[in-house]
């Protein structure tokens, strides 16, 4: 299908509100052209404001991007600062967001930061902080096993403090304790470059997001891939409305498997780049026969 065809059909439905992605693949999208990983994490970042622009001019409230967890410190030092210096090129232009409306922060801990990062992370923070279209999130020196561990530490404090009893634990103090606080759960995840894993990447927000990993590397995921994902999305989406209606009349519980299934065969759809059409026959003809057995 044609980008403007995707466009069109995507606007006219109910889009995710809080879409995350693991931006993945810039090192060998660069070595495919025999250039040095920072060449590709160069490509990545201009990705990255084009995905950005689209994200706000479609009307999604929520964009966070994975672009450097806790474990990426290990990488070698000039990839590292290289990734740094992009990160402050990106903040320099907090004024593109403020056109855009857009609100940015920062998840992730700061501390490890050099002054010169965090200071213009929270420069941009501090000016967008009015803003109030979409709110992009940068998950930038995170983890997620990290940040449930400080949730656990804080809400220890105030029980130890006597703010909090241990029976007035539950989901949504917990929440309020994590970096996305106020923050609603992710709809969608996307994973680029066939990798498919979630790298310890907001394991408390994706609880029941729908998950689509691409082959594309990320400097490679423009506006007609993005839009393909929000497709599949939306077509999952539908299909599953249709599979609770289908479960409701029939009085069963089989729902979970239908879905577990679905999952299955549609990564492989997206992973082995398979046509639209062939797939979704097969799977609606498997899972109508699932369904009725
Ligand atoms: C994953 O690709 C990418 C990263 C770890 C860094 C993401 C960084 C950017 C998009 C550029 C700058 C960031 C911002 C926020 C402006 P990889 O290096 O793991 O690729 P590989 O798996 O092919 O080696």
């Amino acid at each position: 299908m044609k980008k403007e065809e995707l466009k069109t059909i995507i606007l006219n439905k109910k889009l995710p509100t809080h879409i995350a992605i693991i931006l993945d693949g810039n090192g060998r999208w660069a070595k495919k052209r025999l250039m040095p990983r920072t060449f590709g994490h160069q490509k990545g970042a201009k990705t990255l404001q084009e995905i950005i622009r689209i994200s706000s001019s479609l009307g999604i409230k929520y964009l966070t991007v994975f672009a450097f967890s806790t474990e990426n410190w290990s990488r070698p030092l000039e990839e590292v600062n290289f990734i740094m210096k992009e990160v402050k090129n990106l903040c320099k232009d907090y004024q593109k967001l403020i056109n855009r409306n857009i609100k940015f922060k920062m998840i992730g801990s700061k501390e490890e930061l050099a002054p010169d990062v965090r200071e213009s992370i929270e420069t941009m923070e501090n000016k967008t902080a009015n803003c109030d279209g979409m709110t992009f999130l940068l998950a930038f020196n995170y983890g997620a096993k990290q940040e449930i561990v400080n949730a656990t530490k804080k809400i220890c404090e105030q029980v130890k403090n006597n703010n909090l009893t241990i029976n007035e634990i539950d989901e949504t103090i917990f929440e309020k304790n994590l970096y996305t606080k106020d923050i609603p759960p992710v709809d969608l995840l996307i994973r680029t470059s066939g990798e498919m894993r979630i790298s310890n990447f907001l394991l408390w927000q994706i609880a029941y997001a729908e998950i689509i990993f691409t082959k594309v590397y990320w400097p490679d995921f423009h506006e007609k891939e993005f839009y393909e994902a929000i497709y599949e999305y939306l077509d999952v989406i539908e299909d599953l409305a249709d599979w609770r209606k289908v479960n409701e009349t029939k009085n069963n519980n089989r729902s979970s498997d239908v879905y577990n299934l679905c999952t299955i065969i549609r990564i492989r759809r997206l992973v082995f780049n398979c046509s639209n059409n062939v797939p979704c026959l097969f799977r609606h003809i498997w899972i109508d026969k699932y369904v009725s057995n």
